[in-house]
């Protein structure tokens, strides 16, 4: 019998606390305070505290929160920003967003994420950071990268929005480098029941800075971080500035980026069930790796320092493309994630690479699909889904 299985599922955990989470919904929605307040607050920091953070900024979405950081640190036109092709399209676009330029390093073949070595080959007299992807939930080796940072005076920004919940050498801590940013769109590890994002980070600069940015450049953070600016580039303050706390005065060209007060409710309710989450998550995935053994399928391998939330399970075949296609008529969605790597997409056509310049990247593009793994997936399907894999592969 045919069984109908999606790819992610975020209906089935609803259903499973739909009192606590709807009951935290109707607070907020009868408080009539929809912005802002104490539980956004209450959430930043209990996020920030569950990934081993001392402040968090919550945001419009993991996009903004990217944006978000780089801005903070001062990147802008004529910086590059060395990252990934293999990833979302939202990590190079946050940096070209901002005016810098992306460059692009192909990743390790076993864990999916930067390639430390890569990544300093790539830096110039120009670049300003490197931004490595926690892809898939899994853990870019951030001792290499923090050298490597150290040495050459970069920052480290960690696009953590796959990987809420991943531990490097045994904390979470340890994936965030400088700063990090997540995003709890609703398929995510942590997800919302829309959009969501979040700035972690140890340096209060950096808060203050995203605090200003996030409500158009604003309030006494902006004037605060717009004094810094100034005196980082060793000019004087102008003395006929306008000067005022509240939010009509505005220092800096900012954004209209917040986190619903909803949504922060809903989220603070999930976070408690986050070690749940993940267990399963992983138990799917020992699944499957067991399963799978014998088989062509190249499963996920967990590295010795890695502690991977496995957001996306996926797998590498040789005939990956004609495999998808095959578990789709059996009801099994599965898919690349993601079809065309960042340096051939058009949007950045423009920066000249060309098809051979990323071969782990592309080779991936080609040969690797994700099937499902959410925590809620049930044993008949995760055995439907081998059996069907062995069959087509
Ligand atoms: C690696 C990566 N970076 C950034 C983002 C952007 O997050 P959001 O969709 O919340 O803007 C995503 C989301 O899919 C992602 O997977």
């Amino acid at each position: 019998m045919t069984m109908k299985i999606q790819l992610m599922n975020v209906q089935r955990q609803h259903e499973m606390y739909a009192t606590e989470y709807e009951e935290a919904a109707l607070k907020v929605l009868r408080s009539g305070g929809y912005i802002g307040g104490t539980e956004v607050e209450a959430f930043e920091e209990e996020f920030a505290a569950y990934e081993g953070a001392k402040y968090g900024v919550s945001c419009g979405n993991g996009t903004d929160a990217l944006v978000l950081a780089l801005r903070a640190l001062g990147i802008g036109k004529g910086d590059e920003v060395i990252t990934v092709s293999w990833t979302f399209f939202a990590t190079a676009e946050s940096i070209a967003a901002v005016g810098a330029t992306p460059v692009f390093v192909d990743v390790d073949p076993v864990t999916y994420c930067m390639d430390p070595a890569l990544a300093e080959k790539a830096i110039t007299n120009n670049t300003k950071a490197i931004l490595p992807v926690h892809f898939y939930g899994n853990c870019t080796e951030m001792e290499k990268l923090r050298k490597i940072c150290d040495r050459y005076k970069l920052y480290l920004i960690s696009d953590c929005a796959q990987s809420t919940g991943s531990r490097f050498k045994g904390e979470r801590k340890n994936t965030l480098g400088d700063i990090a940013c997540f995003s709890f769109f609703p398929t995510k590890n942590l997800g919302a029941d829309g959009d969501g994002g979040m700035v972690l980070t140890n340096n209060e600069d950096i808060v203050r800075a995203c605090r200003s940015l996030k409500v158009h450049g604003s309030g006494k953070d902006g004037l605060w971080t717009l004094k810094r600016e100034y005196a980082l580039r060793e000019k004087e303050f102008p003395a006929s500035m306008p000067v005022g706390e509240s939010k009509y005065y505005n220092y800096l060209i900012g954004y209209n980026s917040r986190l619903d007060t909803l949504q922060a409710a809903i989220l603070r309710k999930k976070l408690t069930h986050m070690e749940d989450f993940i267990d399963a998550r992983r138990r799917n995935a020992e699944f499957y790796n067991k399963a799978l053994e014998d088989t062509d399928y190249i499963a996920p391998e967990e590295q010795k320092d890695t502690y991977h939330s496995y957001y996306i399970y996926a797998l590498k075949h040789p005939q990956a493309q004609n495999i998808m296609k095959k578990l789709k008529a059996v009801g099994i969605a599965c898919g690349t994630y993601y079809p065309v790597p960042l340096h051939l997409q058009g949007a950045f056509i423009e920066l000249g690479y060309k098809e051979g310049d990323l071969p782990v990247t592309e080779d991936l593009a080609k040969h690797s699909f994700a099937i499902p793994v959410f925590p809620e997936l049930k044993d008949s399907e995760k055995e439907y889904i081998v059996e069907q894999l062995k069959k087509f592969g």
